[in-house]
């Protein structure tokens, strides 16, 4: 089966055969990479279980990583059972003394995950990033994706189920912990473009997760955030989401959507920087006028974004380098750029710093090595 009520039904069958048995103390570890849209996931409809408004398309950050481990606690009691949404899984977010208060769609999740078959057992989850919180880069996505991969590995799904169940297993589950996450579960190499396809259908599985195929220049593509305010954002993208709808812009940019994840596709075969370029741009700052125009509204292009982005294409197209921003739902900025661009990139810290009047950190999807850009 492919799709994800069969396969848990499979799971519920081998159970009951005897087939796999969950014991306390049972282990099983994940890690799972970021990634950064480039026609980015905004909007979704709340009463059809975490379906977007429209696919999207994203570049796989192999350099920011979430590790995960979930270890089996004990039996909860039969009361606590009764209870609609009992807290009873622990989180432990970067450090192994301090219990992190657990995100209630996360436990929701575990919850439905064993559902049926297993629904007496507790995790105990620590999860590490091996990059800092404030750096612009969403945890959500690498975080959730390693949660369920490591489920996966505790429930050993690969000796139960087909590479293609394992990976509608996978997907689906990350999808429903956060939309994002499921475009960071496809690991064949550290780089990779996933595109996130809506299917309009009458299934049950309304949504497919799929690698693109891509030229072999885009290998060198690098990537790096340039931290413009690390504070926690006003309006979080679940938050966000829920608003999209009202924006007069939103239908327009989600109608454009399947004709900018074809070009795209086209363009990553072809290594058609400039069209890649000005896809991702144009989205981004079409994203941004549906953030702003909703209500309520949201607004992430302040002074310190605009100045930072009108400095930096300046310096880009006055000097022809191969570079191109995008920006999430936060005010850091991020840049997709090759070699010849490092130079430029240097320079442009120094004046953004000047500009702006303060240091500004970059963080540097590190997995290629090498100093800061
Ligand atoms: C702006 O995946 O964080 O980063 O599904 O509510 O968890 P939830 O939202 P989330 O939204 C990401 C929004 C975005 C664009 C994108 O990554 O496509």
């Amino acid at each position: 089966p492919t799709n994800l009520k069969l396969i848990q039904e499979k799971l519920c069958q081998l159970k009951e055969e005897g087939k796999f048995e969950i014991q306390n103390g049972d282990e099983g570890y994940s890690s799972a990479p970021s990634n950064i849209a480039l026609i980015k996931y905004w909007g979704k409809n709340l009463s059809r279980k975490q379906i977007p408004d429209n696919s999207s398309l994203s570049y796989t950050l192999g350099g920011f990583r979430s590790f995960t481990k979930v270890t089996t606690q004990g039996r909860f009691l039969p009361e606590t059972y009764e209870k609609t949404i009992p807290i009873r899984n622990k989180l432990y977010l970067n450090s192994k003394d301090i219990e992190f208060p657990i995100p209630e769609k996360m436990d929701i999740l575990i919850q439905s995950i064993f559902y049926n078959f297993a629904d007496e057992i507790t995790l105990k989850i620590e999860s590490y990033n091996n990059f800092p919180t404030a750096c612009g880069i969403a945890s959500s996505a690498s975080g959730y994706a390693a949660l369920v991969g490591a489920i996966a590995d505790l429930l050993q799904l690969k000796k139960h189920l087909s590479a293609i169940e394992l990976h509608t297993w996978l997907t689906e589950w990350a999808r429903l912990g956060s939309g994002s996450a499921t475009r960071s579960v496809i690991q064949s190499s550290e780089d990779s473009f996933i595109k996130w396809e809506l299917e309009d259908s009458c299934k049950e599985s309304f949504t497919k997760t799929s690698e693109l195929t891509f030229h072999p220049k885009w290998k060198q593509l690098e990537h790096c955030v340039f931290v413009l305010n690390a504070n926690e954002k006003k309006t979080s993208s679940s938050d966000g989401h829920k608003s999209a709808s009202t924006s007069p812009l939103h239908n327009v940019r989600v109608a454009g959507v399947s004709k900018k994840i074809a070009m795209m596709t086209k363009a990553l075969k072809e290594f058609d920087f400039d069209l890649v370029q000005q896809i991702s741009e144009e989205d981004a700052f079409a994203m941004h006028a549906v953030m702003q125009t909703g209500n309520p509204s949201a607004c992430y292009l302040d002074e310190d974004v605009s100045k930072a982005l009108a400095l930096f294409i300046q310096m880009r197209d006055s000097n022809e380098v191969l570079a191109f921003w995008t920006l999430d739902a936060g005010p850091n900025l991020h840049i997709l750029y090759y070699k010849d661009a490092k130079q430029i990139l240097t320079e442009y810290h120094v004046k953004l710093q000047e500009l702006l009047d303060r240091d500004i950190k970059i963080f540097k999807n590190a997995y290629r090595g090498g100093l800061l850009i």
